[in-house]
């Protein structure tokens, strides 16, 4: 674990505008930098950047947050890989804390697995790149398979000499330990003889999503037909084939831009297709799809199109291991190559503009696309059309959104020339459990998707007074809430000439959030708003315990709904101005003027909109016939004479 002392220094040091930088044009507009949002596609600037508040706001996705969360987002880091990321970036060394000795030592072994398959991909690629015999041989190869210099250096392409331990003795060499090139699997150890695994093979390193090289894919260059055309590094501690994606790293953004990612079957598809412009590309390198590389997907988008090869053997075994990608909830598309072809040949001799072109015209939904290749399969018999029945049914049953299912099998009813009525008895017979497990999930999405609705009706919502004005509490508090001010309050008094009761202006010092607190508490005013009175109780704790409040730090510590509605609200006000305020007569104009002003602007609106309120309702009291309507208009009087005091405080006259 990274300790809290090393986040807090990275925290300190990282400036958001800087790490944004690295990924995004920003141009300095006023306090603020502006730029192109890089989460859709969009001409005019509406990603904004605070320098002041260390946080950035995209108003074309809603996305929001401070530097770890742009990272969180834009590069699909988990939290720690982020701050490694920016204590990398800022050379902040970082400190681990205490860890079992087991831990320590599974800990330094991986780091040692890694530091290993670091070297040997730069290795690798210095023989491919520097040598005689990895120019002729390597290289060569990778041109002639239409790969550009450029597109071999992105994927970090390589070469092992055909020599029995060239690779194992230069490493051993540079002092890497015989123990962990054998637990990569990059040597053999044979009766004491020691093998370079990749002998005379192109390499193609394997990365995480974050980058860092985990394994490899080596392809032989001669016509062995003994020899497997790939081989791959074995199964270890950092590389587990079941969980990694070739080609995630760098499709990672573009597929989530694009909402949709093309899975392939091998290396050089994917890089045949990216080269080529298609850059939302995958492979699960050969094997079958499993649900944890569907999951890696599914953090980035719904969409899924499989692309096969042309040859229809390999289409009838892949279509199994889509089931698994329903199962998750995701919508399947799948697209066949002509005969003979495979992503990679189709790429290298088509446009982009063809490419695509053909993706678009040829990509079916996988639903209807297993249903029609199953007739075609059964034919007239009818023990195989029963087959294919239960078979497209299966897959149907996979989907957890009961609407989806129930509009497949009325396609699939049409598509198989059967009736509904069978396809639906058919779908009730596979196992109860199944359909529990689906149901139990089907709740799970609508229960989001309620979510979702709720959150729209929110934002949607005109201005509500009392809504804003609890939001521009939250805002001062996050803004201003540590700070000393002078304030200036308002004690009841009654004057000793005319025995009225007035407000006499007492002067103080506090810091804001206390300040606050206390007038909240004095008037016994809560927030209407949950999420608005959750983060009031967060900041004030949080405002309590630290002497030093920082903004990004307990932005950080939200859940991702709540911080990304504190950024909304910290940087809204730059987006819109003020002038939505004043002319909506809720909060006296500029900030600047004063922090101590703008909190008691802020109380006292509150507080007269709050009497407004009781006003209102004292008007409708007088209506009921069996009130005591003097003692209600006494109130009111009360109330109005109140409020002209606030009102002539708040330097308004009311109208
Ligand atoms: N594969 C493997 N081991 C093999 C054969 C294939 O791991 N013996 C994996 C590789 O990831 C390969 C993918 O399966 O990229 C697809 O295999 P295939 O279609 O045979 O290879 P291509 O990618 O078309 O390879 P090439 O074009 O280089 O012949
Ligand atoms: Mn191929």
């Amino acid at each position: 674990m990274i300790s809290q002392n090393s986040i807090a220094q990275v925290f300190e040091t990282a400036r958001v505008e800087e790490v944004i930088g690295d990924f995004v044009q920003l141009k300095k507009a006023g306090s603020n930098f502006k730029g192109l949002s890089p989460f859709s596609d969009e001409r005019t600037p509406s990603f904004m950047v605070s320098p002041v508040k260390q946080i950035w706001k995209d108003f074309s996705t809603g996305k929001g947050g401070n530097a770890v969360t742009f990272l969180m987002e834009h590069e699909h880091f988990t939290y720690p890989e982020a701050i490694k990321y920016l204590a990398k970036k800022y050379n902040i060394d970082i400190e681990e804390t205490e860890r079992s000795d087991e831990e320590k030592a599974q800990q330094n072994t991986k780091e040692s697995l890694y530091l290993v398959s670091e070297y040997a991909n730069e290795y690798f690629q210095k023989i491919l790149h520097k040598t005689d015999k990895g120019k002729a041989i390597g290289l060569s190869y990778f041109k002639e398979r239409g790969f550009a210099e450029a597109t071999i250096k992105k994927f970090q392409l390589g070469y092992a000499l055909d020599e029995w331990q060239a690779f194992t003795d230069e490493a051993l060499g540079k002092g890497y330990k015989l123990e962990f090139l054998e637990q990569t699997g990059l040597t053999i150890v044979k009766d004491q003889k020691r093998f370079d695994r990749f002998k005379g093979r192109v390499m193609f390193p394997i990365h995480s999503m974050s980058g860092r090289v985990l394994g490899f894919g080596g392809r032989i260059l001669t016509n062995d037909k003994k020899a497997a055309k790939y081989l791959n590094s074995p199964e270890s501690e950092i590389y587990h084939k079941s969980k990694v994606l070739y080609g995630l790293f760098f499709a990672k953004q573009t597929i989530a831009k694009e909402d949709n990612c093309y899975l392939v079957e091998g290396y050089t598809d994917v890089i045949q297709f990216y080269q080529k412009g298609v850059t939302n590309v995958v492979s699960s390198s050969g094997t079958a799809l499993t649900s944890d590389q569907i999951r890696l997907i599914n953090r980035l988008t719904n969409n899924i199109t499989v692309l096969f090869d042309g040859d229809a053997a390999g289409i009838r075994a892949s279509i199994r291991g889509i089931d698994l990608i329903l199962e998750q909830g995701m919508n399947v598309k799948v697209c066949s190559f002509p005969d003979g072809e495979d992503p990679d040949s189709f790429a290298k001799t088509n446009s982009l503009e063809e490419i695509t072109n053909y993706l678009k015209e040829n990509a079916k939904d996988f639903i209807q696309f297993k249903a029609s290749l199953l007739v075609k399969d059964a034919n007239n018999d009818p023990i195989k059309k029963a087959e294919t029945i239960r078979e497209i049914v299966n897959s149907i049953a996979k989907i957890p959104d009961a609407i989806k299912r129930e509009v497949y099998v009325q396609e699939c009813a049409s598509i198989m020339d059967i009736s509904e009525s069978v396809l639906f008895s058919t779908l009730a017979q596979i196992s109860k459990k199944e359909f529990q497990d689906s149901s139990k999930k089907f709740k799970q999405q609508q229960q989001k998707a309620f979510e979702v609705v709720k959150n729209a009706e929110q934002s949607k919502r005109k201005i509500d007074v009392q809504y804003e004005l609890e939001r521009k509490i939250i805002e001062i508090l996050m803004l201003y809430g540590d700070r000393k001010e002078q304030f200036e309050d308002l004690i009841l008094k009654e004057d000793e000439a005319t025995g009225d009761l007035i407000l006499e202006p007492t002067k103080h010092e506090a810091r804001v959030f206390e300040k606050i607190y206390l007038d909240l508490q004095e008037d016994e005013m809560m927030f209407t708003n949950d999420k608005f009175r959750e983060l009031y109780y967060a900041i004030v704790e949080k405002l309590h315990q630290e002497e030093d409040f920082s903004t990004k730090n307990f932005i950080n510590q939200l859940d991702q709904d709540s911080a990304s509605e504190v950024t909304s609200i910290l940087m809204e006000d730059e987006k819109y101005n003020l002038h939505d305020w004043e002319r909506n007569h809720i909060i006296p104009k500029e900030k600047e003027h004063s922090v101590s002003q703008l909190v008691s602007q802020t109380i006292l609106s509150l507080r007269c909109y709050l009497i407004d309120l009781k006003v209102a309702e004292y008007k409708n009291a007088t209506l009921n016939e069996n009130s005591d309507s003097q003692a209600i208009i006494e109130d009111v009087k009360d109330y109005v004479g109140l409020k002209m005091l606030l009102s002539r405080k708040l330097g308004k006259v009311i109208g």
